[in-house]
């Protein structure tokens, strides 16, 4: 791992070249970037936890304070408003000593409303990049997360700077830690809560800290693609495991998801499958190649699993054509990572905003991009036995291509997926994950 504090600079240059580059295009003075604002729980005197706009923490590692204010025109040293207000009730956040201070001037707020002290006097000029419009509208941004300013950020956030690649990478090196400890809490026997409890335990991260709601599901609950309830209570019969789990890293995620049998037996063999199917397409990843090529290649080696494994019979363009894949594998290939789980920009083809949608037939795949160096996206192909998707195929023509004897067999296995994070180099793909030490 390299010296995150090295190669901060760089990547605070790279983000001023960005800004200079879309304020001269757009004729705008600077972007005020907002923290954000807690968010109060109804008729209540609490507040939902804190999530930081992404674009705030595309500075900075600091995730977890709200009020504060960055204000970046590409020329100057970016100015940091730190809130710091006096409460005894709360922990107020520390005057920042870390590596990047170096990078930025920092001025000390204590009161939240006082902020248009501190920002420049005539604000007309600047843009606010926020969630908080109502506030920007008292504090007079007249240009307010305007979208040629968004399209660019969004566009050019997919390919990473060096310090963005080591975050993460030692996110995925926390999530790597999670997924073994959540391996051993399987075969020990644990129930799902108790396999989330040891994940958090071994990754060190709160549940509020993790980038997205675990997903820790024993036998058919694997089959239900955004499964997060934690049962307490184990099965009377262990079948399966899967759990699609990440880790926070200076506010860079990992997405990570593994699939295990409980014993040795079809399951297990088709799990190996569906690995070996992953990792073909990570080998196909090059600068220039269209993902959605990569969406449908899954979809022909899904096709020959499903034929391999005597769950589907027909050619594999019978299969794709007819819908019979897509009920299977139901979900996208994958989508980009960064700041957020899902980063923005999946469907940007340039940074004027020109949108490319998914094909019509693969309405969920969250990425129509082609890749490039330094992106990083997550590989995630899936096989799922969900009765209210194959419900229709029973009731047509498609009843004859799928053998629901095998479909039966496996229904209390509850479905396969298997995800991985890995970037995008000149002439070779690095799998974080992997690499990280997750290997099966
Ligand atoms: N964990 C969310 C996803 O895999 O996209
Ligand atoms: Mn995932
Ligand atoms: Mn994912």
């Amino acid at each position: 791992m390299e010296n995150l504090a090295a190669l901060y600079p760089a990547h605070v240059a790279e983000l001023n070249r960005r800004v200079a580059e879309v304020c001269a295009r757009e004729n705008i003075a600077g972007l005020v970037i907002h923290s954000g604002q807690p968010h109060r729980q109804f008729l209540d005197d609490m507040d939902y936890p804190f999530k930081v706009n992404p674009h705030f923490k595309a500075w900075l590692p600091v995730i977890d304070n709200p009020h504060c204010w960055l204000l970046v025109n590409g020329a100057d040293k970016p100015q940091l408003i730190f809130y710091r207000p006096e409460d005894f009730w709360h922990k107020v956040a520390d005057v920042p000593t870390e590596f990047w201070t170096e990078q930025v001037e920092i001025k000390l707020l204590t009161k939240a409303d006082k902020v248009a002290d501190l920002l420049p006097s005539d604000v007309s000029q600047w843009a606010y990049i926020g969630e908080h419009i109502d506030v920007a509208e008292v504090l007079g941004f007249k240009s307010r997360n305007p979208e040629a300013v968004m399209s660019y950020l969004h566009f050019h956030r997919a390919s990473k700077t060096q310090y963005e690649l080591e975050c993460l990478r030692m996110a995925n090196q926390i999530a790597v830690k999670g997924h073994l400890a959540a391996k051993s809490a399987f075969y020990a026997g644990a129930n799902e809560f108790e396999i989330q409890q040891q994940y958090l335990s071994a990754t060190d991260q709160s549940e509020n800290q993790m980038p997205y709601g675990n997903i820790v599901a024993l036998n058919e609950n694997a089959a239900i693609l955004h499964y997060t309830a934690l049962a307490h209570q184990a099965p009377s019969e262990r079948h399966s495991f899967l759990i699609d789990a990440g880790a926070s890293f200076h506010g860079y995620a990992a997405d990570i998801t593994r699939t295990y049998a409980f014993e040795k037996n079809l399951f297990g063999e088709l799990i190996t499958a569906i690995d070996v199917l992953q990792r073909e397409i990570i080998a196909m990843m090059r600068p220039g190649v269209k993902y959605v090529d990569l969406h449908l290649a899954t979809h022909h080696k899904l096709a020959q699993v499903l034929i391999d494994f005597n769950l589907a019979t027909g050619s594999t363009t019978d299969l794709i054509e007819s819908g019979v894949t897509s009920v299977f594998f139901p979900h996208g290939l994958g989508h980009m990572l960064g700041l957020q789980v899902h980063d923005m920009g999946g469907f940007l083809h340039d940074e004027r905003g020109t949108h490319i949608a998914p094909p019509d037939a693969h309405p969920f795949l969250r990425c129509t991009r082609t890749l490039d160096v330094n992106q990083v996206l997550t590989i995630e192909p899936g096989l799922y036995i969900i009765d209210s998707l194959l419900a229709p195929l029973k009731a047509d023509h498609r009843k004859q291509m799928v053998l629901w004897d095998t479909v039966d067999k496996l229904r209390p296995f509850g479905g396969i997926r298997i995800e991985d994070n890995v970037i995008v180099h000149h002439d070779s793909v690095e799998n974080m994950t992997r690499d990280l030490g997750l290997n099966d």
